[in-house]
């Protein structure tokens, strides 16, 4: 039996009901999201792990019935399911979303090859309906705030953009998931994804890609990009095995012709400008939610990209228009880009960017 679908072209008028798959570190994240959303509601969670998920919304204070697998939430009525599950899951996730008519936010990366994003992008086309994929980047307070002083003109012309993502190798993640390559991806598809995609958001794609970087049984654990674009300088770095005190820290100085943008997520403030001749300033950018996400735990340190992401999907849902930011196709788009950069540290090659899109 298919589930009743409640969905309407003109957008939904009533509360928001969000089935959530997958309640590990992600899955928890949107929850708390959620709970601070108004008018969106948790429809239900599938999670094998029914028990510690139970107690886990309780801890939160949120109220849902937890299902063991997709099937036997198959009858709860909701609009979208949100995919929170390993990578090598998101596919048979989005088809089961897409074949029973519902929108569908599904975690980064989309899936682990191009033929798995393309067969998911056509799947959600022909069912019709939204489609976002968690590049949470894009909608990153701090990263907002450079997209904005960039369109701005006032540090003139962007020379150079140069971005990290450091992290410790990851503990957290169920049966270890995460430090096998077949599921992950590893730090390159994983973890240093977000700059990439990031760098396609404000540039479009690069011409190339010449990648170095260093492999462990969990895959190419740290990359080092060159991006080429023809008027910008543009290198990304992205690797999980730092030690396992290190923590975490994700950074970009940009250069412009009359002054710089830096952020740090280990500093406070965390966003400083230098314009012209002046000295560093702290620099303002709003932040819909600061402090930490209850019941999330782990060492993200505030739900401003999460919260932005999921506040754009649900406005879609409302609205009926779909979603332009984060959609399969740039997800897929940042896919491509990033197993260039494999590719091209496998070779030690520079690896073109195919110009056709998705
Ligand atoms: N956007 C970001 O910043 C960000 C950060 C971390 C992870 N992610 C992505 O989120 C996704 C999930 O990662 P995570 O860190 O939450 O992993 P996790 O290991 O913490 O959680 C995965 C959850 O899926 C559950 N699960 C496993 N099989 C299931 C099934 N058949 N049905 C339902 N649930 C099942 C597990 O029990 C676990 O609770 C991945 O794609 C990852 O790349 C994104």
């Amino acid at each position: 039996m298919k589930p009743r679908v409640i969905r309407s072209r003109a957008g939904i008028s009533g509360e928001v009901r969000i089935l959530l798959v997958g309640f590990g570190f992600m899955g928890k994240m949107h929850a708390a999201v959620y709970r601070q959303l108004r008018g969106v509601s948790l429809a239900g969670v599938v999670d094998p792990r029914i028990q510690e998920t139970k107690k886990h919304l309780r801890s939160m204070q949120m109220d849902a019935p937890v299902f063991r697998d997709l099937e036997s939430a198959k009858s709860v009525p909701c609009h979208a399911v949100d995919i929170c599950l390993p990578t090598d899951m998101h596919a048979p996730a989005v088809a089961w979303a897409a074949g029973h008519g519902k929108h569908i936010f599904c975690e980064k990366p989309i899936a682990l090859n191009l033929a798995q994003a393309g067969k998911m992008i056509q799947q959600v086309k022909r069912a019709g309906v939204h489609f976002q994929v968690g590049h949470c980047i894009r909608f990153w307070p701090e990263y907002q705030a450079l997209e904005k002083f960039i369109a701005s003109g006032r540090g003139g012309r962007l020379l150079s953009l140069s971005l990290q993502r450091r992290a410790a190798r990851p503990q957290y993640s169920q049966q270890d998931w995460l430090n096998g390559s077949r599921r992950s991806g590893g730090a390159a598809l994983d973890l240093h994804i977000h700059d990439t995609d990031f760098v396609h958001h404000l540039l479009g794609k690069p011409r190339s890609v010449q990648s170095i970087g260093t492999q462990d049984r969990t895959g190419w654990s740290h990359i080092f990009t060159h991006y080429d674009y023809p008027s910008v300088a543009v290198t990304a770095e992205g690797g999980w095995n730092y030690p396992t005190g290190w923590g975490f820290q994700m950074a970009f100085q940009a250069v412009f012709t009359g002054g710089t943008m830096e952020f740090d997520s280990r500093l406070n403030p965390s966003l400083s400008v230098v314009l012209g001749e002046g000295k560093k300033q702290a620099w303002p950018f709003s932040s819909p939610k600061a402090g930490r996400a209850q019941g999330a735990g782990g060492n993200v340190s505030s739900l401003g990209g999460y919260h932005n992401e999921l506040a754009s999907f649900v406005q879609s849902l409302r609205s009926g228009c779909k979603p332009k930011v984060a959609t399969g196709s740039q997800a897929a788009e940042s896919l491509a880009t990033v197993l260039a950069e494999i590719k091209s540290a496998q070779t030690r090659q520079a690896v073109k960017i195919p110009s056709r899109g998705f």
